[in-house]
């Protein structure tokens, strides 16, 4: 059971920045990656709909034998998680919006989010916002569009500049000191965010966290691989693997699957 691989799936490409944070912390894991990228993006989908492909996933990757799954997409994680933990006998690991350590460092008591509608709307969300967030102020920013333009390899466009400032202005005119990225998807917009954020704005991420967790969830299982051979990491997808492809490097291979 320990050499069974961590199933990792998201709405498309945006999981493989998490992929990135357990491949670097947990070396000697084999890893299968889903990219349901013809059904991306989720964000604007239903409760419903997101349990549905949320459902779809993990059953693929249970015949692959997979040990424990990374729902290493926000959205699927706030809309889904509660039923895929209930329904199914294997650990589930979700990524939910880093708002606590943001929240406790502000000198401004302003922070700004930003991500998926279906994130920013669903329970789970607001239940984290009430809890370590009450007595600050909260920027939330849905990402219309951000999703699309990644998915379709248009990460360093001038439509994706556009829509970056039109976003991010409200935040800095609140004079936000932390940005909360939301999705998986936004930490491949660093470099632009970088270049559009006041210096002083710093943006996190949940990416390490959840490799993290994904660690100590495996050593409480005893399903840690113990093996000092570098595990395999195989990538799937349902749509074209260009994009995929130029996100993870050409180390490895990402392959089409109907899924
Ligand atoms: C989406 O599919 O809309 C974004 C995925 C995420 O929330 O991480």
């Amino acid at each position: 059971m320990q050499t069974n691989a961590i199933g990792i799936f998201d709405s498309g490409v945006g999981g493989t920045s998490i992929w990135k944070e357990i491949n670097t912390l947990l070396p000697y894991e084999n890893t299968i990656y889903l990219a349901d990228s013809r059904n991306a993006p989720y964000g604007p989908k239903g409760k419903e709909a997101i349990t549905e492909l949320s459902i779809k996933n993990t059953e693929y990757l249970l015949t692959q034998n997979c040990k424990l799954i990374v729902v290493a997409c926000n959205t699927a994680t706030t809309n889904a998680i509660d039923f895929l933990r209930a329904n199914y006998n294997i650990p589930f690991i979700g990524i939910e919006p880093a708002i606590k350590p943001a929240a406790l460092q502000t000198q401004t008591n302003t922070i700004g989010i930003l991500a998926t509608r279906g994130t920013l709307s669903s329970a789970l969300f607001s239940k984290t916002s009430t809890l370590f967030a009450s007595n600050i102020k909260v920027i939330e920013q849905h990402g219309d569009g951000i999703v699309e333009l990644i998915e379709s390899g248009k990460l360093f466009s001038d439509e994706m500049t556009k829509l970056l400032k039109q976003y991010l202005q409200p935040m800095i005119d609140a004079n936000i000191d932390y940005l909360v990225l939301g999705c998986t998807h936004y930490p491949y917009l660093m470099p632009l965010l970088i270049k559009l954020l006041p210096q002083h704005v710093k943006i996190i991420d949940s990416g390490a966290a959840v490799a993290r967790q994904t660690k100590s969830v495996l050593e409480q299982h005893n399903l840690l691989n113990t093996s000092l051979v570098k595990g395999e990491n195989t990538f799937f997808t349902n749509s074209n693997t260009e994009v995929m492809q130029s996100l993870i490097g050409t180390d490895y291979t990402v392959e089409y699957l109907n899924f």
